[in-house]
């Protein structure tokens, strides 16, 4: 008998993720040095990570042969005093992907449904499955999030209902006092899971701390893989009120978070200049791609986030077409966009490269 006749029914209707291809394998795949290769394909902070957090790093890791803070205190403690929360408040996973897994393992099984947009991020609808549950996926027009037709698609059944603002791919962010009279407009069996991965590209952000304080059934999350550069080292987190992230912390793997992203994270919390430095580059950037695409004929979809989703003749050609030139984006069919390309704001010169290699493609 085969390992897949064995598997749990929802594995096997399991969607796989797809992750930007790395730099190493696309150089070798077509001959090119990794060193003229870019890539803009994850969503990643093109400057990097902030000299800070990687001294932590490199600082932490004489503690190597040590186990981790299991709980990551003194991280919580910084996230505290940053947004004003008690510490019991925060829950810390290897990425902000793991609390959607933990939020799944809670929440979810057979009977069970989790709303989400058609083209949000992908990982709801992953973990959801994973554990049993049944997506419910909302149709988006215009890219954006209907929260009507969201609040609309809220059964007895419903656990947990996503909203990624902004959204990735789309890019697309609903305002503040939107999100706030949704969120209370659910009842009170629904968690509503806000996802808040690139909150640091707006300035204000949307804040949803005020549900919080009400009592309501909400957790925020976020992560150091964007703004703070930390991708590679798995960090992010969830707060909600005390008794959820103490549900969360009863089914998180023991020591799930290294000592190095721990100590890496405190810094870049603390490098406000980085932050700051990284956000402008990113709004010059998404100035740069958004004038270059409508030089190009191709129309984009305005974006709050540090990636823009472009439509392009042919876009699984173009994805081809612009790897063989050493430039990485993601293609997004899988999201049932099969004409656009979502690409990741680099630094000016990366970006210029970027919509040489396009015009080239479409002129070739
Ligand atoms: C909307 C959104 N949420 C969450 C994540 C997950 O980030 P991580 O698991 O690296 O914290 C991503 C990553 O691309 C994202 O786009």
């Amino acid at each position: 008998m085969s390992y897949t006749a064995l598997l749990q029914p929802q594995i096997q209707r399991l969607p796989i993720y797809q992750p930007g291809r790395p730099i190493e394998l696309v150089a070798q795949e077509f001959g090119l040095q990794p060193e003229a290769v870019i890539k803009l394909a994850s969503n990643e902070n093109p400057l990097g990570a902030s000299p800070r957090a990687l001294d932590a790093a490199r600082n932490s890791l004489k503690e190597a042969w040590l186990y981790p803070e299991n709980s990551a205190h003194f991280l919580c403690g910084d996230l505290s005093e940053r947004l004003g929360l008690p510490e019991e408040c925060f829950t810390i996973g290897a990425g902000s992907n793991e609390i959607f897994y933990l939020l799944a393992s809670l929440f979810m099984g057979p009977e069970t449904e989790a709303v989400m947009g058609e083209q949000a991020f992908v990982s709801y609808l992953i973990s959801t499955i994973r554990a049993g549950g049944t997506p419910v996926r909302v149709p988006m027009p215009d890219y954006k999030h209907d929260l009507d037709a969201m609040r609309a698609a809220v059964t007895e059944r419903t656990r947990l209902v996503y909203l990624p603002n902004p959204n990735n791919p789309t890019g697309t962010i609903l305002p503040e006092a939107e999100v706030l009279a949704f969120a209370r407009s659910l009842p009170d069996h629904v968690i509503f899971v806000y996802d808040e991965a690139y909150a640091e590209y707006q300035d204000p952000a949307p804040d949803l701390r005020p549900l919080i304080h009400e009592g309501r059934k909400v957790i925020c999350t976020r992560t150091f893989s964007k703004i703070y550069g930390l991708a590679g080292l798995r960090i992010g987190y969830g707060y909600s009120d005390p008794e959820l992230a103490a549900q969360l912390n009863s089914v998180r793997p023991p020591f799930n978070t290294s000592t190095l992203a721990q100590q890496a994270a405190r810094a870049a919390l603390a490098d406000t200049e980085w932050v700051a430095k990284s956000r402008a580059t990113n709004a010059a950037g998404l100035q740069q791609l958004g004038a270059g695409f409508a030089k190009l004929g191709l129309e984009a979809v305005p974006s709050a986030a540090n990636f823009i989703l472009v439509q392009v003749p042919q876009a699984e050609e173009a994805y081809d077409a612009l790897q063989r030139q050493g430039v990485i984006v993601r293609p997004v069919a899988g999201y049932g966009l099969p004409q656009h390309l979502r690409v990741s704001v680099g630094t000016e010169p990366q970006n210029a490269r970027l919509l040489q290699s396009l015009d080239a493609f479409l002129n070739r």
